[in-house]
């Protein structure tokens, strides 16, 4: 009997195999175990019937404990309702590591338990799920670039400079120097582009964010191509292109883990054949206000509108609460009344969430208004803006001033700088930073002594205007920021295996 995985099981129909594996669920039936294997590559119904095993097998199945690890052997089934479309008639079964109560059960848990458990959170099949799409995109990110001429090279993570402003450094020691936690590759990136032509960097970015919010982390993965003779235009055309291939992919190679999620991927579609909306910052802006209309709409009238949806679903689910409850108090049959009790709670639920939206819709329209044009979008700017389009929002041409002090200044108007910020939609905002960067020598002089910057630690940096400097231009995309909006999760702190943010060092 060969002993094979979950995932191959396609070769093995009408044979015997043996798995490997963990007992994720269980339940029994008269003279029948039901016992659900994991083993990583995928999940699989295993029937253990009393009549077709030694006792001693049986008695073992019946009292088998959740995330025991075992080994497990019979014929697979074709099964088309069963999970993965197998199933294995089990003809025996032997235990390798016997599991103590096992913390996370099928009930529900509070997100802090589970974050104190995250090392065996990671088991379960949501946290499954989000791997293996966080894993695909990874693998389409590389295979992008590889076939795109980009070579991929590794930027330091001890550096003694400031990329991205000194308000998030994290601070450490290096022998006798102070070093600062890399906050981006981009810098050495610009060094490798002018020794490859393109590059793309691609590792852990640190950055003290002394807050906790859901799009946060202080340790992420960040994707950092470079590439010598590219403007921002060219840049902004290979963000898009670069964008389209992985979602394809993703959506092509992980159905079974987005129907796990309830993802519905259809959105990516549209992304995928549409042409991304370019704002320049000044449109965005005007966009935002509601001074400019999109499809007709403003965004002031658009949310508005959401915001009489949001009162109206209310209502109707506070009366199909009301019905739920008089039918009970009616008296029904045990079957029909857990029927309603569980839809009376999912529909509370639900208006804890639509009260929420009824709370914050009221301050993001506050907050269009009162914007100010020449300050950086907020979160909730993002989202107003995004709320009118479908497809990810690249916004180009922003103030200088409020931008990074690498960013190319616009010959045409001094005011600006040619970065861009990719803005994904429903809700998620900024995935994308990048833009072109300033060669003018002067300029950057100024700008790092305007951001009191140490320009010694520069020098090296200054050195790449003034041997053969060529016009340049890069993103960084931040991979949690993307597995997040993929898996339309609520918080960045699932797309990580061990998340490292404000409050949480353990596990
Ligand atoms: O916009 P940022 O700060 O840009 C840079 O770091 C540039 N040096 C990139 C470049 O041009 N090579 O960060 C880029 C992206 C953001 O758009 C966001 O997706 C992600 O990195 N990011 C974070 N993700 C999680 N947690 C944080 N604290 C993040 N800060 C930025
Ligand atoms: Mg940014």
């Amino acid at each position: 009997m060969e002993t094979t995985i979950i995932k191959d099981l396609k070769k093995f129909e009408e044979k015997k195999v043996t798995l490997k594996g963990w007992l994720t669920n269980k339940r029994s039936g008269k003279g029948l175990e039901f016992l659900i294997l994991r083993d990583g590559t995928g999940y699989i119904q295993c029937i253990v019937n009393e009549e077709e095993v030694k006792p001693e097998v049986f008695e073992l199945a019946k009292a088998l404990s959740q995330e025991s690890s075992i080994e497990i052997s019979g014929l697979i089934v074709k099964d088309e309702r069963q999970v993965g479309g197998y199933e294995m008639q089990v003809s025996n079964l032997n235990l390798i590591g016997e599991a103590s109560a096992f913390p996370i059960t099928n009930k529900a848990h509070g997100v802090e338990f589970l974050m104190d458990n995250r090392h065996l959170w990671l088991r379960s099949k949501r946290q499954w799920a989000i791997m293996k799409i966080r894993n695909r995109l990874s693998f389409a990110i590389h295979s992008f670039f590889q076939n795109d001429g980009f070579v991929q090279m590794d930027a330091p993570l001890f550096t003694g400079n400031a990329v991205e402003g000194t308000s998030t450094l994290f601070e450490t020691e290096f022998y006798d120097e102070t070093a600062y936690l890399s906050q981006s590759g981009q810098l050495y990136g610009e060094a490798m582009a002018m020794a490859m032509g393109k590059i793309y960097t691609f590792g852990p970015t640190f950055r003290a964010e002394k807050s906790k919010t859901r799009r946060h982390l202080s340790e992420f993965w960040m994707i950092e191509p470079e590439m010598a003779f590219f403007d921002n235009e060219m840049n902004m055309d290979l963000i898009e292109k670069f964008m389209k291939y992985i979602l394809k992919d993703v959506k092509e190679n992980c159905s079974f883990e987005f129907e796990i999620l309830e993802r519905d991927t259809k959105i990516f579609d549209q992304i995928i054949e549409g042409e991304f909306p370019r704002l320049t910052y000044d449109k965005a802006v005007r966009i935002l206000k509601g001074q400019d209309k999109v499809d007709g709409k403003t965004t002031i009238e658009t949310l508005e509108n959401d915001l009489k949806n949001v009162l109206r679903s209310i209502e109707d689910s506070n009366k199909e609460i009301e019905e739920a409850e008089s039918t009970i108090k009616g008296g029904v049959k045990k079957g029909k009344r857990n029927y309603l009790q569980n839809k009376i709670d999912t529909l509370k639920n639900e208006i804890k969430e639509l009260e929420e939206r009824k709370r914050i819709i009221p301050q993001w329209i506050d907050s269009a208004n009162k914007f100010k044009y020449g300050s950086d979008l907020g979160g909730s700017d993002e989202t107003v803006l995004t709320r009118m389009f479908d497809l990810p929002v690249m916004v180009y041409n922003w103030p200088h001033e409020i931008k990074a002090f690498y960013m190319k200044r616009d010959a045409n108007s001094p005011d600006l700088a040619k970065g861009v910020d990719v803005l994904a939609p429903e809700g998620y905002g900024e995935i994308v930073g990048g833009g072109e960067r300033e060669t003018n020598l002067d300029l950057l002089i100024e700008k790092i002594n305007e951001h009191k910057l140490p320009m010694k630690a520069f020098e090296w940096y200054l050195d790449l205007r003034r041997y053969g400097s060529v016009p340049h231009a890069g993103f960084g995309l931040g991979l949690e920021r993307m597995v997040a909006w993929v898996c339309k999760l609520k918080h960045i702190r699932e797309t990580i295996p061990f998340p490292r943010m404000y409050g949480r060092l353990f596990p």
